[in-house]
Protein backbone atom coordinates (compact mmCIF):
# COMPACT_ATOMS: atom_id res chain seq x y z
CA UNK A 1 0.00 0.00 0.00
CA UNK A 2 1.01 3.38 -0.84
CA UNK A 3 0.17 6.55 0.84
CA UNK A 4 1.57 9.78 -0.41
CA UNK A 5 5.54 8.67 -0.07
CA UNK A 6 4.75 6.17 2.32
CA UNK A 7 4.94 2.44 1.43
CA UNK A 8 3.71 -0.14 3.50
CA UNK A 9 5.45 -3.65 2.94
CA UNK A 10 4.78 -7.08 4.31
CA UNK A 11 5.14 -10.51 3.40
CA UNK A 12 4.09 -14.13 5.18
CA UNK A 13 7.25 -16.52 5.22
CA UNK A 14 8.04 -15.65 1.86
CA UNK A 15 10.49 -17.35 -1.04
CA UNK A 16 11.91 -15.75 -3.78
CA UNK A 17 11.65 -17.48 -7.19
CA UNK A 18 11.83 -17.39 -11.00
CA UNK A 19 13.36 -15.45 -13.45
CA UNK A 20 13.93 -11.96 -14.08
CA UNK A 21 15.19 -9.36 -16.82
CA UNK A 22 16.15 -6.80 -14.96
CA UNK A 23 15.97 -3.31 -16.86
CA UNK A 24 19.03 -1.99 -18.98
CA UNK A 25 22.73 -1.32 -16.68
CA UNK A 26 22.08 2.61 -15.97
CA UNK A 27 26.07 3.60 -16.73
CA UNK A 28 26.19 1.55 -19.72
CA UNK A 29 22.57 3.54 -21.06
CA UNK A 30 23.91 6.77 -20.15
CA UNK A 31 27.21 6.40 -22.02
CA UNK A 32 25.24 5.04 -25.14
CA UNK A 33 23.52 8.42 -25.26
CA UNK A 34 26.57 10.39 -24.52
CA UNK A 35 28.55 8.66 -27.36
CA UNK A 36 25.69 8.53 -29.77
CA UNK A 37 25.50 12.44 -29.38
CA UNK A 38 28.84 13.13 -29.25
CA UNK A 39 29.53 10.78 -32.46
CA UNK A 40 28.18 11.70 -36.19
CA UNK A 41 25.45 10.19 -37.59
CA UNK A 42 22.56 7.97 -36.42
CA UNK A 43 23.12 5.27 -32.99
CA UNK A 44 20.62 3.24 -32.18
CA UNK A 45 20.03 1.81 -28.40
CA UNK A 46 18.37 -1.53 -27.38
CA UNK A 47 17.56 -1.98 -23.53
CA UNK A 48 18.20 0.76 -22.64
CA UNK A 49 17.09 2.17 -19.01
CA UNK A 50 13.95 3.93 -18.47
CA UNK A 51 15.49 5.61 -15.05
CA UNK A 52 14.94 9.21 -14.33
CA UNK A 53 18.82 9.53 -14.40
CA UNK A 54 18.97 8.31 -17.86
CA UNK A 55 16.46 10.39 -18.76
CA UNK A 56 18.01 13.57 -17.46
CA UNK A 57 20.72 12.35 -19.90
CA UNK A 58 18.14 12.48 -22.67
CA UNK A 59 16.84 16.15 -22.17
CA UNK A 60 20.26 17.25 -22.37
CA UNK A 61 21.22 16.03 -25.36
CA UNK A 62 18.38 17.30 -26.60
CA UNK A 63 19.15 20.71 -25.54
CA UNK A 64 22.31 20.48 -27.25
CA UNK A 65 20.79 20.28 -30.26
CA UNK A 66 20.97 16.36 -31.15
CA UNK A 67 17.60 14.55 -32.33
CA UNK A 68 16.81 11.55 -30.11
CA UNK A 69 13.50 9.25 -29.99
CA UNK A 70 12.76 7.12 -27.48
CA UNK A 71 10.18 4.16 -28.24
CA UNK A 72 10.35 2.36 -24.38
CA UNK A 73 13.48 0.86 -24.43
CA UNK A 74 14.41 2.09 -28.10
CA UNK A 75 16.56 4.54 -28.53
CA UNK A 76 17.43 6.52 -31.78
CA UNK A 77 20.12 9.29 -31.77
CA UNK A 78 20.50 11.45 -35.12
CA UNK A 79 23.68 13.66 -33.98
CA UNK A 80 25.68 16.34 -36.58
CA UNK A 81 28.42 15.62 -34.23
CA UNK A 82 29.97 17.51 -31.05
CA UNK A 83 31.58 19.91 -33.04
CA UNK A 84 27.60 20.85 -34.22
CA UNK A 85 26.22 21.24 -31.34
CA UNK A 86 23.93 24.18 -30.52
CA UNK A 87 24.55 26.14 -27.24
CA UNK A 88 21.35 25.48 -25.17
CA UNK A 89 18.81 27.52 -23.84
CA UNK A 90 18.54 27.88 -20.41
CA UNK A 91 20.43 25.75 -17.88
CA UNK A 92 21.34 21.53 -18.27
CA UNK A 93 19.80 19.81 -15.25
CA UNK A 94 21.14 16.70 -14.35
CA UNK A 95 18.88 15.78 -11.38
CA UNK A 96 19.93 13.21 -9.23
CA UNK A 97 22.43 11.92 -11.39
CA UNK A 98 26.48 12.02 -10.42
CA UNK A 99 27.52 9.98 -13.83
CA UNK A 100 25.46 12.31 -15.88
CA UNK A 101 26.77 15.75 -14.30
CA UNK A 102 30.28 14.03 -13.70
CA UNK A 103 30.76 12.87 -17.39
CA UNK A 104 29.05 15.49 -19.16
CA UNK A 105 31.75 18.09 -17.27
CA UNK A 106 34.20 15.92 -19.59
CA UNK A 107 32.71 16.51 -22.69
CA UNK A 108 31.09 20.01 -22.28
CA UNK A 109 34.77 21.15 -21.83
CA UNK A 110 35.70 20.22 -25.26
CA UNK A 111 32.69 20.81 -26.67
CA UNK A 112 32.26 24.38 -28.83
CA UNK A 113 29.10 25.69 -26.47
CA UNK A 114 28.76 27.19 -23.59
CA UNK A 115 26.54 25.99 -20.89
CA UNK A 116 25.68 26.00 -16.96
CA UNK A 117 25.37 22.38 -15.05
CA UNK A 118 22.62 21.84 -12.02
CA UNK A 119 20.92 19.51 -10.33
CA UNK A 120 19.29 18.56 -7.32
CA UNK A 121 19.82 19.48 -3.48
CA UNK A 122 21.67 15.79 -3.30
CA UNK A 123 23.86 16.52 -6.53
CA UNK A 124 24.57 20.20 -5.69
CA UNK A 125 26.21 18.57 -2.02
CA UNK A 126 28.47 16.05 -4.18
CA UNK A 127 31.66 17.01 -4.90
CA UNK A 128 32.71 17.97 -8.46
CA UNK A 129 36.50 18.90 -7.94
CA UNK A 130 37.74 15.48 -8.43
CA UNK A 131 36.76 15.73 -12.17
CA UNK A 132 36.99 19.80 -12.24
CA UNK A 133 40.86 19.64 -10.98
CA UNK A 134 42.08 17.32 -13.91
CA UNK A 135 39.86 18.95 -16.08
CA UNK A 136 41.70 22.30 -15.55
CA UNK A 137 44.63 21.11 -15.49
CA UNK A 138 43.68 20.11 -19.46
CA UNK A 139 42.82 24.04 -20.02
CA UNK A 140 39.03 23.54 -19.19
CA UNK A 141 37.45 26.59 -18.36
CA UNK A 142 35.16 25.80 -15.55
CA UNK A 143 33.75 28.14 -12.91
CA UNK A 144 31.19 28.18 -9.97
CA UNK A 145 30.83 28.42 -6.01
CA UNK A 146 33.42 26.78 -3.99
CA UNK A 147 36.18 26.85 -6.90
CA UNK A 148 34.04 24.29 -8.82
CA UNK A 149 33.61 21.96 -6.39
CA UNK A 150 29.67 21.85 -6.30
CA UNK A 151 26.99 22.48 -8.98
CA UNK A 152 25.55 24.92 -10.52
CA UNK A 153 28.99 24.95 -12.84
CA UNK A 154 29.29 27.15 -15.93
CA UNK A 155 31.40 25.39 -18.80
CA UNK A 156 33.16 27.26 -21.60
CA UNK A 157 33.52 24.53 -24.11
CA UNK A 158 36.92 25.41 -26.08
CA UNK A 159 40.54 23.95 -26.80
CA UNK A 160 41.99 21.55 -24.32
CA UNK A 161 45.83 19.85 -24.33
CA UNK A 162 45.83 16.46 -23.20
CA UNK A 163 46.91 15.04 -19.20
CA UNK A 164 48.60 12.41 -17.47
CA UNK A 165 46.67 11.74 -14.49
CA UNK A 166 46.78 9.51 -11.40
CA UNK A 167 43.29 9.51 -10.11
CA UNK A 168 43.50 9.90 -6.51
CA UNK A 169 39.99 7.94 -6.02
CA UNK A 170 39.31 4.80 -8.13
CA UNK A 171 36.02 6.10 -9.78
CA UNK A 172 34.91 5.38 -13.37
CA UNK A 173 33.23 8.83 -13.25
CA UNK A 174 36.50 10.49 -12.92
CA UNK A 175 38.51 8.55 -15.46
CA UNK A 176 35.38 8.88 -17.95
CA UNK A 177 34.96 12.90 -17.40
CA UNK A 178 38.81 12.54 -18.52
CA UNK A 179 38.68 10.56 -21.26
CA UNK A 180 35.89 12.42 -22.75
CA UNK A 181 37.65 15.39 -22.69
CA UNK A 182 40.54 13.69 -24.42
CA UNK A 183 38.70 13.15 -27.08
CA UNK A 184 39.16 16.51 -27.80
CA UNK A 185 42.30 17.93 -26.64
CA UNK A 186 45.84 17.93 -28.26
CA UNK A 187 48.49 14.98 -27.59
CA UNK A 188 47.27 12.36 -25.70
CA UNK A 189 45.40 11.52 -22.43
CA UNK A 190 46.54 8.80 -20.28
CA UNK A 191 44.44 8.00 -16.70
CA UNK A 192 45.83 5.73 -14.13
CA UNK A 193 44.11 4.77 -11.42
CA UNK A 194 44.68 2.75 -8.17
CA UNK A 195 41.96 -0.06 -8.90
CA UNK A 196 39.84 -0.46 -11.73
CA UNK A 197 36.62 1.18 -11.62
CA UNK A 198 34.29 0.02 -14.59
CA UNK A 199 35.38 -0.05 -17.83
CA UNK A 200 32.53 0.41 -20.19
CA UNK A 201 33.76 4.16 -21.25
CA UNK A 202 36.43 2.33 -22.66
CA UNK A 203 34.85 -0.57 -23.77
CA UNK A 204 32.39 1.42 -26.11
CA UNK A 205 34.53 4.14 -27.45
CA UNK A 206 35.85 1.09 -29.36
CA UNK A 207 32.51 0.47 -30.49
CA UNK A 208 31.98 3.55 -31.67
CA UNK A 209 35.62 3.54 -33.53
CA UNK A 210 37.94 5.18 -30.91
CA UNK A 211 41.34 3.92 -30.81
CA UNK A 212 41.71 3.84 -26.91
CA UNK A 213 44.70 1.43 -25.28
CA UNK A 214 44.12 0.08 -21.91
CA UNK A 215 47.45 -1.63 -20.33
CA UNK A 216 46.88 -2.88 -16.37
CA UNK A 217 45.65 0.12 -14.41
CA UNK A 218 46.47 2.53 -17.49
CA UNK A 219 44.03 3.75 -20.27
CA UNK A 220 45.56 6.21 -22.97
CA UNK A 221 43.13 7.89 -25.90
CA UNK A 222 44.79 10.30 -28.74
CA UNK A 223 42.89 13.38 -29.45
CA UNK A 224 41.47 13.96 -32.65
CA UNK A 225 39.30 10.88 -33.38
CA UNK A 226 35.80 11.44 -35.18
CA UNK A 227 33.36 8.62 -33.64
CA UNK A 228 30.61 7.40 -35.83
CA UNK A 229 27.25 6.31 -34.83
CA UNK A 230 26.59 2.51 -34.40
CA UNK A 231 24.23 0.34 -32.52
CA UNK A 232 24.49 -0.33 -28.74
CA UNK A 233 22.84 -3.03 -27.11
CA UNK A 234 22.56 -3.01 -23.05
CA UNK A 235 22.32 -5.72 -20.93
CA UNK A 236 20.18 -5.99 -17.73
CA UNK A 237 22.05 -3.85 -14.83
CA UNK A 238 23.95 -6.03 -12.29
CA UNK A 239 23.59 -3.58 -9.92
CA UNK A 240 19.65 -3.59 -9.66
CA UNK A 241 20.13 -7.48 -9.94
CA UNK A 242 21.92 -7.53 -6.99
CA UNK A 243 19.13 -6.59 -4.50
CA UNK A 244 17.24 -9.93 -6.15
CA UNK A 245 20.81 -12.43 -6.05
CA UNK A 246 20.98 -11.09 -2.24
CA UNK A 247 17.30 -11.92 -2.06
CA UNK A 248 17.58 -15.51 -3.36
CA UNK A 249 20.99 -15.91 -1.53
CA UNK A 250 19.45 -15.51 2.23
CA UNK A 251 15.84 -17.00 2.05
CA UNK A 252 15.33 -20.36 2.52
CA UNK A 253 14.39 -22.50 -0.65
CA UNK A 254 14.79 -19.21 -2.91
CA UNK A 255 16.69 -19.46 -6.23
CA UNK A 256 16.20 -16.60 -9.52
CA UNK A 257 17.78 -17.03 -12.86
CA UNK A 258 18.55 -13.90 -13.97
CA UNK A 259 18.51 -13.54 -17.76
CA UNK A 260 20.41 -11.23 -19.72
CA UNK A 261 22.22 -9.63 -17.13
CA UNK A 262 25.42 -7.85 -17.33
CA UNK A 263 28.65 -9.87 -16.52
CA UNK A 264 31.81 -6.65 -16.74
CA UNK A 265 34.39 -8.35 -14.80
CA UNK A 266 34.66 -4.49 -13.71
CA UNK A 267 30.77 -4.88 -12.21
CA UNK A 268 30.91 -8.53 -10.91
CA UNK A 269 32.33 -8.25 -7.61
CA UNK A 270 29.31 -9.12 -6.01
CA UNK A 271 29.50 -12.26 -7.69
CA UNK A 272 32.56 -12.99 -5.57
CA UNK A 273 31.16 -12.13 -2.52
CA UNK A 274 27.96 -13.94 -2.76
CA UNK A 275 30.37 -17.07 -3.94
CA UNK A 276 32.53 -16.07 -0.53
CA UNK A 277 29.62 -15.94 1.50
CA UNK A 278 28.70 -19.50 0.21
CA UNK A 279 25.85 -19.08 -1.84
CA UNK A 280 25.19 -21.13 -4.65
CA UNK A 281 25.86 -18.86 -8.28
CA UNK A 282 25.94 -20.92 -11.22
CA UNK A 283 26.79 -19.08 -14.49
CA UNK A 284 24.63 -20.51 -17.07
CA UNK A 285 25.33 -19.08 -20.23
CA UNK A 286 27.88 -16.25 -21.36
CA UNK A 287 27.66 -14.47 -24.60
CA UNK A 288 29.54 -10.75 -26.00
CA UNK A 289 32.71 -11.20 -24.90
CA UNK A 290 34.21 -8.34 -26.62
CA UNK A 291 31.42 -5.60 -25.79
CA UNK A 292 29.99 -5.97 -23.08
CA UNK A 293 29.65 -9.36 -21.41
CA UNK A 294 26.54 -10.55 -19.94
CA UNK A 295 24.84 -14.08 -19.18
CA UNK A 296 22.54 -15.99 -17.94
CA UNK A 297 23.10 -16.73 -14.13
CA UNK A 298 21.07 -18.30 -11.10
CA UNK A 299 21.72 -17.39 -7.58
CA UNK A 300 19.96 -19.96 -4.60
CA UNK A 301 20.16 -19.70 -1.00
CA UNK A 302 22.48 -21.59 0.89
CA UNK A 303 24.39 -20.99 4.48
CA UNK A 304 25.91 -17.94 4.88
CA UNK A 305 29.17 -16.90 6.29
CA UNK A 306 30.45 -13.84 6.74
CA UNK A 307 33.53 -12.33 4.93
CA UNK A 308 36.22 -9.74 5.05
CA UNK A 309 35.16 -7.14 1.94
CA UNK A 310 38.27 -4.85 1.14
CA UNK A 311 41.25 -3.23 -1.46
CA UNK A 312 40.66 -3.76 -5.16
CA UNK A 313 37.68 -5.88 -5.37
CA UNK A 314 35.84 -2.50 -3.67
CA UNK A 315 34.87 -0.22 -7.03
CA UNK A 316 33.51 -3.43 -8.75
CA UNK A 317 30.68 -3.72 -6.10
CA UNK A 318 30.77 0.02 -5.12
CA UNK A 319 27.15 0.63 -5.16
CA UNK A 320 25.90 -3.15 -4.13
CA UNK A 321 27.73 -2.45 -0.56
CA UNK A 322 24.35 -1.55 1.25
CA UNK A 323 22.41 -4.60 -0.50
CA UNK A 324 25.65 -6.86 0.94
CA UNK A 325 25.47 -5.18 4.15
CA UNK A 326 21.39 -6.79 4.68
CA UNK A 327 23.00 -9.26 3.63
CA UNK A 328 25.04 -9.85 5.97
CA UNK A 329 23.17 -9.25 8.83
CA UNK A 330 21.79 -12.95 7.85
CA UNK A 331 25.46 -14.31 7.75
CA UNK A 332 26.67 -16.73 10.37
CA UNK A 333 29.67 -14.24 12.14
CA UNK A 334 31.13 -11.40 10.96
CA UNK A 335 31.39 -9.51 7.92
CA UNK A 336 34.16 -6.39 7.45
CA UNK A 337 33.56 -4.13 4.85
CA UNK A 338 36.85 -1.94 4.48
CA UNK A 339 38.62 0.67 1.86
CA UNK A 340 34.96 1.92 0.98
CA UNK A 341 34.82 5.48 2.12
CA UNK A 342 33.50 6.85 -1.35
CA UNK A 343 30.13 5.52 0.09
CA UNK A 344 29.89 8.63 2.31
CA UNK A 345 29.78 10.68 -1.27
CA UNK A 346 27.11 8.97 -2.90
CA UNK A 347 23.51 9.99 -3.56
CA UNK A 348 23.35 10.44 0.34
CA UNK A 349 26.03 9.06 2.90
CA UNK A 350 25.75 5.38 2.60
CA UNK A 351 27.36 4.63 5.57
CA UNK A 352 25.74 6.73 8.21
CA UNK A 353 22.24 5.49 6.47
CA UNK A 354 22.65 1.73 6.05
CA UNK A 355 23.49 1.50 9.65
CA UNK A 356 20.86 3.98 10.78
CA UNK A 357 18.03 2.06 8.99
CA UNK A 358 19.82 -1.64 9.83
CA UNK A 359 19.89 -0.92 13.63
CA UNK A 360 16.12 0.20 13.42
CA UNK A 361 15.34 -3.45 12.12
CA UNK A 362 17.47 -4.62 14.82
CA UNK A 363 20.68 -5.53 13.40
CA UNK A 364 24.11 -5.81 14.65
CA UNK A 365 25.63 -2.98 12.61
CA UNK A 366 28.46 -0.21 13.59
CA UNK A 367 29.69 2.52 11.16
CA UNK A 368 33.37 2.67 10.53
CA UNK A 369 35.36 5.59 8.55
CA UNK A 370 36.14 3.81 5.63
CA UNK A 371 32.74 0.72 5.85
CA UNK A 372 30.84 -0.94 7.98
CA UNK A 373 31.16 -4.37 10.82
CA UNK A 374 28.62 -6.10 10.62
CA UNK A 375 27.24 -9.33 12.86
CA UNK A 376 24.80 -12.25 12.35
CA UNK A 377 22.76 -14.37 11.71
CA UNK A 378 20.14 -11.23 13.49
CA UNK A 379 16.31 -11.62 13.34
CA UNK A 380 15.06 -8.74 11.99
CA UNK A 381 11.81 -6.87 13.02
CA UNK A 382 9.65 -4.28 10.82
CA UNK A 383 10.35 -0.48 11.47
CA UNK A 384 9.71 2.79 9.64
CA UNK A 385 13.00 3.12 7.37
CA UNK A 386 13.60 6.30 5.52
CA UNK A 387 15.46 5.99 1.88
CA UNK A 388 16.88 9.38 1.70
CA UNK A 389 15.46 9.83 -1.77
CA UNK A 390 18.60 7.30 -2.68
CA UNK A 391 17.23 4.42 -4.94
CA UNK A 392 19.80 2.12 -3.32
CA UNK A 393 18.85 2.66 0.04
CA UNK A 394 14.86 2.38 -0.95
CA UNK A 395 15.30 -0.99 -2.57
CA UNK A 396 17.30 -2.17 0.68
CA UNK A 397 14.39 -1.60 3.03
CA UNK A 398 11.51 -3.06 0.07
CA UNK A 399 14.15 -6.60 0.27
CA UNK A 400 14.70 -6.22 4.12
CA UNK A 401 10.82 -6.43 4.27
CA UNK A 402 11.25 -9.92 2.63
CA UNK A 403 12.99 -11.42 5.95
CA UNK A 404 11.72 -9.22 9.27
CA UNK A 405 8.97 -10.03 11.64
CA UNK A 406 6.67 -7.34 10.83
CA UNK A 407 5.44 -4.57 8.02
CA UNK A 408 8.52 -2.31 6.60
CA UNK A 409 7.36 1.07 6.18
CA UNK A 410 9.53 2.88 3.37
CA UNK A 411 10.06 6.55 3.33
CA UNK A 412 9.43 8.11 -0.15
CA UNK A 413 10.06 5.45 -1.96
CA UNK A 414 9.12 6.27 -5.34
CA UNK A 415 13.11 7.61 -5.50
CA UNK A 416 13.49 3.42 -6.77
CA UNK A 417 12.63 4.81 -10.10
CA UNK A 418 15.93 6.80 -10.60
CA UNK A 419 17.28 3.43 -11.50
CA UNK A 420 14.83 0.88 -11.41
CA UNK A 421 11.00 2.24 -12.21
CA UNK A 422 9.32 -1.61 -12.10
CA UNK A 423 11.36 -2.42 -9.10
CA UNK A 424 7.96 -3.10 -7.63
CA UNK A 425 6.09 -4.92 -9.98
CA UNK A 426 9.38 -7.59 -10.28
CA UNK A 427 9.14 -7.66 -6.94
CA UNK A 428 5.81 -9.23 -6.69
CA UNK A 429 6.23 -11.37 -9.29
CA UNK A 430 9.22 -13.26 -7.85
CA UNK A 431 7.07 -14.14 -4.28
CA UNK A 432 6.12 -17.14 -3.61
CA UNK A 433 4.20 -18.30 -0.54
CA UNK A 434 7.38 -20.24 1.97
CA UNK A 435 6.56 -23.47 3.98
CA UNK A 436 5.86 -23.03 7.41
CA UNK A 437 8.58 -23.96 9.41
C1 LIG B 1 29.24 5.10 -12.15
C2 LIG B 1 30.35 4.99 -11.36
C3 LIG B 1 30.29 4.80 -9.91
C4 LIG B 1 28.90 4.38 -9.43
C5 LIG B 1 27.80 5.15 -10.10
C6 LIG B 1 27.88 5.00 -11.60
C7 LIG B 1 29.43 5.31 -13.60
O1 LIG B 1 30.67 6.01 -9.30
O2 LIG B 1 28.80 4.53 -8.02
O3 LIG B 1 26.54 4.66 -9.67
O4 LIG B 1 28.47 5.11 -14.36
O5 LIG B 1 30.54 5.65 -13.99
P1 LIG B 1 32.22 6.35 -9.04
O6 LIG B 1 32.95 5.96 -10.26
O7 LIG B 1 32.33 7.81 -8.79
O8 LIG B 1 32.61 5.52 -7.85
Amino acid sequence: MTVGELKTIQFDKPVVAGSLKVPGDKSISHRAIMLGSIATGKTTVKGFLEGEDCLRTIDIFRQLGVSIERNGTDVLIESPGIHQWKTPVGELYAGNSGTTARLLLGILSGSSVNSVLTGDDSLSKRPMKRVTNPLQAMGASISGASEGDFLPLSIKGGALKGIDYEMPVASAQVKSAILFAGLNAEGITVVRESAISRDHTERMFKQFGANIQQDGNAVSLQSGQELKGTDVVVPGDISSAAFFMAAAAMIKGSSIKFIDVGLNPTRTGIIKVLEKMGASVEILEQYGENEEPYGIIRVSNSQLKGIVIEGDIIPTLIDELPIIALLATQAEGVTIIKDAEELRVKETDRIAAVTNELIKLGAEIEATEDGMIIKGPTPLKGSNLKSYGDHRLGMMAAIAALITEGPVEIENPSCIAISYPNFFEQLSDLIKKGEDE
